[in-house]
């Protein structure tokens, strides 16, 4: 199995997420792990996608939520290109291999919306199968870090993703 994971994050979150993920499927095949800035346009050769961002204002970060992270809130990093934006950019009917979003939120207050919830909207238009669930995990405030056991529900969330791209 071979396994793309693009994610998007400012203050290194979601990253971390990103990377437990990736160490789990690492245990079925080949993954590879990159920010959305130099993602690949082609998902060629790829058995399964994985697409994860932070929660912006109840969706995927947008370049006003990203410019605001960073000058109102501090965030040390934003992308040139995030996960929207690379969406946005994959050619419809390239694929039909199984897709799976994830996004990091704030745990308080909770809020409706999901940045996961958005991809997975957006990788269904494209044609991709997004039968796999998607998954949220929190942080403490805009920054993190992430609660207690979450990197330990990435594992377990990505163990599931390991069974489905072998299958495909
Ligand atoms: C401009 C902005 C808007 C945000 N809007 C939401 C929101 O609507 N819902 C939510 O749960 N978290 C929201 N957050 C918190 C982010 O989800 C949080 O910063 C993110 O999970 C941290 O992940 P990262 O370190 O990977 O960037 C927002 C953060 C910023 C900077």
């Amino acid at each position: 199995m071979r396994a793309l994971i693009v994610y998007e994050s400012l203050w290194g979150n979601t990253e971390k997420i990103a990377r437990a993920v990736a160490e789990t499927l690492a245990g079925t095949g080949t993954v590879d792990v990159v920010e959305s800035d130099s993602a690949p346009a082609s998902l060629d050769g790829y058995d399964l996608l994985v697409v994860g961002g932070p929660t912006h204002a109840f969706s995927m970060p947008r370049p006003a939520t990203r410019a605001e992270a960073v000058t109102s809130h501090g965030a040390p990093h934003a992308p040139e290109r995030g996960i929207r934006e690379w969406l946005a950019g994959l050619t419809a009917g390239l694929a039909s291999i199984p897709v799976a979003a994830f996004d990091t939120r704030v745990d308080k207050p909770r809020l409706p919306g999901s940045a996961a919830a958005s991809a997975r909207r957006e990788l269904r238009r494209l044609g991709f199968d997004t039968a796999l669930k998607p998954a949220t995990f929190r942080v403490h405030g805009y920054e993190g870090p992430l609660l207690e056991g979450e990197i330990e529900r990435a594992h377990a969330w990505a163990a599931g993703l390991a069974a489905a791209g072998s299958r495909g």
